[in-house]
């Protein structure tokens, strides 16, 4: 699947729209159209339901250390500055930049990458934004036009082999950048904070700047106490947060992938330190089990942990949960969640102040005047133990997902093509998106096979039947060809049909949106049969 007939059909269909469209569009941010809002809907309710309100907190999961309570929060997107000050995103949350002076565009340093090419003893860089087999085509095409060559002369550049980044490039006046002419048009790159900025209340100064979170977790760590003080949870227990975050991203790209508003479903899971490494795997293992449940093929998805290097400098452990999306070249992955052992980083960091390693610990950091750069809360986030007696900070187990993510991820997956008979029996090509019924914006669909002869009432007491229940779409307009048709586009599992057979003995035929099967039940069966096709 090309992602330019997914992007076409989200469009078409009304997944996802450009935010702002009429005037041009606003880079890095979109808007789910009607079918769009049910799916990531869908998407959040599954999560939310299979990580909260359906866990059992009486007996251990497979796999889980022992049993663990589940609460929710949904907090406020504008905090205390302080927070993001202690947090360390005011300080280290940002991307390098590099500006090329002459196209005025803005690159990610670490986005751009490219290729050594010579030609008549010169030797240049030519840098692409683009990936795989698009970056060696790009970079081809642009080192002809530098050196002023034809394609049939080609042979003439002499290529070092392979894409390297463009951070390994020490020589700045050898780079031609991605929307360059010339040579040495790119800055240094410099830091990018990528939390968005705002004013509280009337004085637009420092005082009163705030910032749009850039991520949901901060929200449930400040509210760790007012947690534990208000109910009776205990440790190992997790806190879930489904709410937007905001970056300002500086290359907002691929779809929703990269937006720059965006959605994460979160979960901040206490454990005694002792337990820890156990319950990294625990989720770590469970989270990546998820998607599979819901539909996403293992040859697309893999679980990978992050090496020594990669590691943040307060985490024993990383995995990403990746995904193969068709905007990447073969053999890469995105990023679809991230689940980490944090330790006590954050609690501590909300208690303390901002928190830097030195040597094996975690240590206040300290201005010129040896007083604490960001302060702390000064409140106890320590968790005692009534069995044990022990007082600790409990260790924290982060898987974060994107909603987002996960909605293209599954809408990636689902798309499929195939042929299938028309009315007249010719074969015609289908697109249709097999998605998971429980993640399908619409449930069911229910059509007369015509407009006449009682059979649009049927079709519509059938549809009255099932609409407590589920969502279902009634259609009438058109060949019913067309109308399954586009049902298929929309990920309609399954489509109901009121013929001239059920005039006579009350039944209805049922069609399998993957298998295109079609079977016969009684038009009262319908609710309890797509129920349990539902669920099956
Ligand atoms: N609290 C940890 C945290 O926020 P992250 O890896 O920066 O970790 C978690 O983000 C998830 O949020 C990512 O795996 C991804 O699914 C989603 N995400 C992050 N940045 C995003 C963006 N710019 N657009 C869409 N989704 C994003």
């Amino acid at each position: 699947m090309e992602m330019d007939q997914l992007v076409a059909l989200c469009k078409r269909r009304g997944f996802l729209f450009q935010s702002s469209e009429i005037y041009g569009g606003l880079q890095g941010f979109w808007d789910y159209g009607p079918l769009g809002v049910e799916l990531k809907r869908n998407v959040r309710e599954a999560w939310w339901h299979d990580m909260v309100t359906a866990h059992n907190e009486l007996e251990a999961p497979p796999d889980a250390p022992e049993p663990y309570e589940m609460v929710g929060l949904d907090c406020a997107i504008i905090m205390h500055p302080q927070v993001w000050k202690c947090s360390g995103h005011y300080d280290l949350f940002h991307d390098y930049m590099v500006d090329c002076r002459e196209s005025k565009r803005r690159y990610r340093y670490d986005q751009v990458q490219g290729r050594w090419v010579e030609h008549n003893g010169k030797r240049v860089f030519v840098a692409t934004e683009a990936s795989g087999e698009e970056a060696l085509q790009d970079t081809q095409q642009k080192a002809l036009k530098f050196f002023n060559l034809r394609a049939k002369n080609a042979e003439e550049l002499q290529w070092d082999a392979p894409l390297v980044a463009l951070p390994t490039v020490q020589d700045a006046s050898c780079v031609l950048g991605p929307d360059a002419k010339t040579l040495g048009t790119l800055t240094e790159p410099r830091e990018f904070n990528l939390m968005f900025e705002t004013y509280c209340g009337a004085m637009r100064d420092e005082d009163n700047k705030a910032f749009l979170r850039p991520e949901t977790a901060q929200g449930i760590f400040v509210n760790f106490k007012n947690v534990l003080d208000s109910t009776r949870v205990k440790v190992p227990f997790g806190i879930a947060q489904i709410g937007k975050s905001f970056r300002n991203e500086i290359t907002p790209r691929n779809f929703t992938f990269r937006s720059r508003e965006f959605e994460q479903m979160e979960i901040e899971f206490f454990c005694h330190p002792g337990s820890s490494p156990a319950w990294y795997a625990y989720w770590r293992d469970r989270r990546y089990q998820w998607y599979i449940d819901l539909g996403l093929g293992r040859q697309r998805l893999r679980l990978r942990d992050h090496t020594p290097e990669e590691l943040s400098h307060y985490s024993c452990g990383t995995a990403d949960i990746e995904y193969a999306f068709p905007f990447l070249a073969p053999g890469e992955f995105g990023e679809l969640e991230g689940v980490a052992h944090r330790g006590d980083f954050d609690l501590r960091s909300h208690m303390e102040g901002k928190l830097v390693r030195q040597g094996s610990d975690l240590v206040v950091e300290k201005d010129a005047d040896g007083n604490p750069r960001y302060r702390g809360s000064g409140k106890d986030l320590s968790y005692f133990d009534d069995l044990s007696k022990e007082r600790y900070v409990p260790h924290v187990i982060e898987p974060s997902a994107g909603a987002d993510r996960a909605t293209l991820a599954f809408l990636c997956e689902a798309y499929q093509e195939d042929e299938c008979p028309d009315e007249h029996g010719k074969p015609v090509k289908r697109v249709y998106l097999r998605l998971h019924p429980r993640l399908a914006p619409l449930k069911v669909a229910v059509f007369p096979l015509v407009k006449k002869d009682g059979m649009p009432e049927v079709a519509k007491e059938i549809y009255k039947a099932l609409k407590p229940h589920c969502t279902v779409f009634y259609d009438e307009k058109g060949a019913v060809g067309r109308r399954y048709r586009r049902q298929d586009e929309a990920g309609t599992p399954f489509c109901i049909t009121v013929d001239g057979q059920t005039l006579s003995d009350g039944t209805v035929t049922i069609r399998d949106r993957d298998t295109l099967r079609q079977w016969r039940v009684n038009k009262q069966d319908c609710p309890a049969e797509i129920q349990r096709l539902l669920t099956a």
